[in-house]
């Protein structure tokens, strides 16, 4: 095989509960995600071997070639949506991820990765994570591997609270930071509208705003656990009573730090939005609607209204990092 691509689903948060603050800095979520339709796409090629890597060496800001390893080396391109705000450097999540596959197994990281993006950039909807789980089972094909899904959530895991999601797909409820995942029954689909902001927000920056607001109102927090009428809403594919009962605790701290967003919120209730909520830790804004037709609706007056940078539509639950 020369070439393997994987196409990934942005994700959104139905409740986001926040507990107490751990010891290792994380926190301990009851996190129901969704995965809804925004793709990103990650073709993985195979590259020769590079016996010169040199640490990043970027081109016309599109591409980057990074030492993947002591004898190895992945080069990426990140083309769409934010593109030029994706790290091209070890820092970006999809190279991280090719490399701990390849240290799993053993073997050189040798590849080309092209990423393809359509989720937004530190938007709150797991882009970053996304990207690693689909180079996951891009590269796992290329090499040849046949990883038991077992060993990719488990490195999806140390890459990230969000990345085990991606590879899973449909709607669940994760736990501990958020990696440790039980699938979630819905019945029919559910319809979106993502009202997409200028610049993004920092996920850890978030957190900490959320601590703070905490320390500073003396909010006891307790163990979160997932809403039973969250839970009843997905299994009958009620959109109504779903839109009553989403729940985000990281959204104060994200409205602080990105006051505009309050004005969106609000204008998706205006027009008709079953519920209206930050997506994850902002700054996106995820509007349930009553319909394809609605969402259609609801986006373009997002648009018109001028309380965001675009509107885009999707739905969900779809499922997760799928080779096409
Ligand atoms: O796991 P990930 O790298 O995606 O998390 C990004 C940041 O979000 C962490 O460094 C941490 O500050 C915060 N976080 C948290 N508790 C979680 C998940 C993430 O505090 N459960």
């Amino acid at each position: 095989m020369t070439s393997v691509t994987v196409r990934v689903p942005a994700k959104v948060n139905l409740q986001l509960s926040v507990g107490p603050r751990r010891d290792d800095g994380y926190h301990d979520l009851v996190n129901v995600f969704h995965a809804v339709s925004l793709f990103d796409e990650v073709t993985a090629w195979d590259a020769p071997r590079q016996d010169t890597a040199g640490p990043g060496v970027t081109a016309s800001g599109e591409a980057g070639s990074v030492d993947g390893s002591p004898d190895g080396s992945v080069s990426v391109a990140v083309e769409g949506e934010s593109a030029a705000r994706v790290p091209l450097d070890g820092g970006n999540l999809a190279v991280k991820a090719a490399v701990a596959l390849a240290a799993r197994a053993g073997r050189r990281p040798d590849v080309r990765l092209r990423i393809r993006k359509s989720i937004p950039v530190a938007g709150g909807m797991a882009g970053g994570s996304a990207d690693a789980a689909a180079a996951l089972v891009a590269c796992d094909a290329l090499w040849g591997l046949g990883s038991p899904r077992e060993e990719l959530m488990e490195i999806a895991a140390e890459l990230g609270s969000d990345v085990p999601f991606a590879l899973f797909g449909g709607t669940a409820v994760g736990t501990g930071r958020g990696e440790k995942l039980t699938r979630v029954p819905v019945a029919g689909r559910f319809h979106w509208v993502f009202a997409l902001a200028e610049g993004g927000l920092s996920t850890a920056e978030v957190y900490g705003e959320c601590d703070r607001l905490r320390e500073a109102t003396g909010e006891q927090v307790g163990w979160p656990s997932a809403s039973d009428d969250l839970m009843a809403a997905l299994a009958i594919g009620d959109a109504k009573a779903l839109g009553a009962v989403l729940s985000n605790d990281l959204q104060p701290a994200a409205l602080l730090l990105c006051r505009p967003l309050a004005r969106t919120l609000a204008a998706g209730r205006e027009h008709g939005a079953l519920g209206a909520l930050v997506s994850g830790s902002g700054p996106t804004c995820a509007f349930l609607a009553e319909s394809e037709d609605h969402a259609t609706t609801l986006a373009t007056a997002l648009e018109a209204a001028g309380v965001c940078r675009t509107a885009v539509t999707a739905s969900g639950p779809v499922p997760g990092a799928e080779i096409v």
